[in-house]
This record gives C-alpha cells, sequence and structure tokens, in this order.
C-alpha cells in the first residue's frame, strides 16, 4: 500500500499515539482488502455506541482512545444508544446500566463525536452527497447512503470507521472503487409500494443474495426515503447488501446495462414467505416503532392514524423511536403519540436491554424482526404500523 510522506509520519508516531494507533488499523485494513491508497472522507457514522453490545471491553476501549488524546477530523455521527438518555427509567433500564451507558456517550463526546444517536443522521445532521467518499458503520444507513445518495462507503466495522474518523481518510477499497458498483443480480420486483412492502421485500432479497449488489427492476418511482430507508434496512440484516440499484430510483442505476444478468423474481409468494419467516407470535407485550429510526414524515402519519383514539387498558406497550432532532421538530404530532406511549430518542428496541422486560415483541420492520430474536430474545410480529396498531386502540 502506498503511502503520502504525511501519513507515513502519522505510521511512524510522529503525531501522537492515538493518530499513530488509527492508522495502523487503516493500514492493515488496506494490506487485507488490496488498497493501493488511502481516500479522504467527508464524514464518519459510527456505531458500537450501546452499552448492552459493546459492554465493559467497548467502554474500556474508548476510555483508552480518549486517554490518548484522540480526536475526530471530519463530521462524525453516533448511532443509537442503550436508552433515552434523560427518558430511559421509562424504559426500565436500571441506574447501573444508566451510568455505564452515559459514561459511553461522554466518551464519544470527548473525541468531538456529534452526539445524535441515529441511525438516520442522513436525514440530517450528516447528510453525504453524490460522490462524497464516507466510512460508515450502520449497516442500514451506510446502504442508504450508498444506493438512495450515491455517496461511497465500504461496510465498515465500528473501530474502522473511528479510524477513518481520526484520520479523515479510509483504506481505498471495495465499494469507493466504481468497477466494484456495478450489480450483480436483477430483480424483478412486484410489491404493493406501501413501506411494510419494502420491508418483506427487503427481507426476501437479503435471504437470496447475501452480498451481492441487487439491481430493482419494478419499483414504484417514487420510492422515498421512508421506502428507501426500509429496504436496505431489511437487507443489510437478512443479507449484508451494502449497495444496490433501482432503475428510476437510484442515481448510479442508468449507468449499467443489465440485460444479462441472472433474474430473481419477488412477488406475492415470497413476501407471504419472508413475512412467514418473520412472524413468530400473535400475542405481544411490546409494540417498537421505529427501526430505522422514525422520520418526520412517518411521525406525521402515525399523529394521523392516532389522533381521536384512545389506548385500551392492559393492551401492548409502545415505544416510538426516532432522533432527538426529528422528535423536537414534531413537537405537535409527538403530543398525539404521547397517548398512546413514549417518543424515545437516542436508542431503539434492538440496542436497548428489553430482554430484561420483554419477551414478545411487534415491530414493522424487517430488521428488528431479524434482530429481535438473536440479540434480544424475542419472539417477534412483524406487521405493518396500522396493523399493529390496531391491536391497541
Ligand atoms: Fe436503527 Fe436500531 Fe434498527 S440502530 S436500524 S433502529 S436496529
Amino acid at each position: 500500500m502506498e503511502l503520502r510522506v504525511d501519513e507515513e509520519r502519522i505510521l511512524n508516531g510522529e503525531e501522537g499515539e492515538s493518530r499513530q494507533k488509527a492508522m495502523e488499523l487503516l493500514v492493515a485494513l488496506g494490506k487485507v482488502y488490496g488498497a493501493e491508497n488511502l481516500i479522504g472522507i467527508t464524514s464518519a457514522h459510527l456505531s458500537g455506541a450501546s452499552y448492552k453490545t459493546i459492554g465493559e471491553g467497548g467502554l474500556k476501549y474508548l476510555t483508552d482512545q480518549v486517554e490518548g488524546g484522540a480526536k475526530v477530523t471530519v463530521p462524525s455521527t453516533l448511532n443509537p444508544v442503550g436508552m433515552d438518555l434523560g427518558r430511559w427509567k421509562e424504559m426500565h433500564i436500571t441506574e447501573h446500566f444508566a451510568m455505564k451507558q452515559r459514561k459511553i456517550v461522554e466518551l464519544y463526546g470527548k473525541m468531538n463525536v456529534m452526539t445524535t444517536c441515529t441511525c438516520t443522521p442522513y436525514v440530517g445532521p450528516n447528510i453525504p452527497k453524490f460522490g462524497d467518499h464516507v466510512a460508515w458503520s450502520e449497516s442500514s444507513a451506510l446502504s442508504f447512503v450508498n444506493s438512495f445518495i450515491g455517496a461511497r462507503t465500504n461496510r465498515e466495522g465500528g473501530p474502522g470507521a473511528l479510524a477513518a474518523a481520526i484520520i479523515g481518510k479510509t483504506a481505498n477499497y471495495g465499494l469507493h472503487l466504481e468497477e466494484n458498483r456495478v450489480p450483480s443480480v436483477l430483480i424483478d420486483a412486484d410489491i404493493d409500494g406501501s413501506v411494510f412492502s419494502y420491508s418483506l421485500l427487503g427481507q426476501a432479497v437479503g435471504s437470496r443474495v447475501g452480498k451481492r449488489i441487487p439491481y430493482f427492476r419494478g419499483l414504484p418511482k417514487d420510492t422515498g426515503t421512508e421506502e428507501a430507508k426500509s429496504l436496505s434496512a431489511a437487507m443489510a440484516a437478512s443479507g449484508a447488501v451494502a449497495l444496490w440499484h433501482a432503475e428510476g430510483v437510484t442515481p448510479e442505476a442508468k449507468n449499467y446495462d443489465v440485460s444479462d444478468l441472472e433474474v430473481i423474481h419477488i412477488g406475492e409468494k415470497e413476501l407471504k414467505d419472508a413475512y412467514g419467516q418473520l412472524n413468530t407470535t400473535e400475542d405481544i407485550q411490546l409494540i417498537a416503532l421505529g427501526c430505522p429510526h422514525l422520520t418526520e414524515k412517518e411521525i406525521h402519519e402515525i399523529a394521523a392514524m392516532l389522533k381521536g383514539k384512545k389506548k385500551r387498558p392492559g393492551t401492548a406497550e409502545i415505544w416510538f423511536c426516532t432522533s432527538a432532532a426529528i422528535r423536537e421538530k414534531c413537537a405537535k404530532d409527538v403530543k398525539i403519540l404521547e397517548e398512546f406511549g413514549p417518543v424515545l430518542a437516542d436508542t431503539c428496541m434492538v440496542v436497548a436491554p428489553i430482554e430484561g422486560t420483554f419477551s414478545r415483541t411487534g415491530t414493522n420492520s424487517a430488521k428488528a424482526g431479524n434482530y429481535l430474536p438473536t440479540l434480544c430474545s424475542q419472539r417477534v410480529m412483524c406487521k405493518d404500523i396500522a396493523q399493529l396498531m390496531e391491536a391497541v386502540y
């Protein structure tokens, strides 16, 4: 791997130990993946922020980083953590967990990371532009910015994204290179166009294509942020898709001739199978919406659905998950939602320790439908929002 003189200086420790360690990690990754050089990035998005997922080992790693003087040098945002930093008591979180979680967020803050704690930073404040090279490590978010925006990122791990944020560069391989962004399988999709149908489509496609780059034909032309985020999240969870193209929808789709690709048809039968895979109970204790985090539009639609209705006593608890910024922006709608359950910021149903309180959860997200059983020991009901809500009013 070819390093510039200033990069060699960092590697030799002339700019301090923390930058040296970060550079060592980038160079090691670059060697593994055959990168020829480093490339400058415009932003980073970091995962590995919940005390539930990173534990004491992660806390120690972050403490060492801060004590070594680590600072990010490009705008960097943070993924959801294990609780709403202000309203954690409403989530049945213990004092001990809250104390550890606050410490983790504080450590990221000391490194100048924006402690946004959201998995949808691409609706603000971290919005890459077409062609930007970035280092993002939330699987749903990185697939969204790669595909729907046309930025360039690999599927980074937490430490790799942090190292890139510290140096302001990443190893130039994989999806940073044009030749690796070419679609490899054609998906002939037949869906009804609801956001939930994109989630089921993602489930069906991810489990069939794994890491490959799908090219969709047949998606509605008005596929927007909400649909793209659901599709990205589902394919990243049921497979390992980091980039997808869709005819008439995504910016790079027009660059490719797909006439020779293998074709996979996804229609009613395949969506029904996906639904069957995701649903393992009809009896739930918690309904958790917002995977990925609810957007302004989604909160508005849910408020319209719930307006004038009352939650039936004894029905499932409800959490609405979004970012602090969106919650603040949607104050009027949030008031309506709060009649049904807390609108939580900074966190989500997967990275929060819900297994201490619940064992059966409802969600409208295929991503949550994949992770709730494995990471939170839940049985799952996965339906669209209107159907989930019918159970509580
Ligand atoms: Fe976001 Fe949590 Fe889902 S981080 S994508 S809401 S699993």
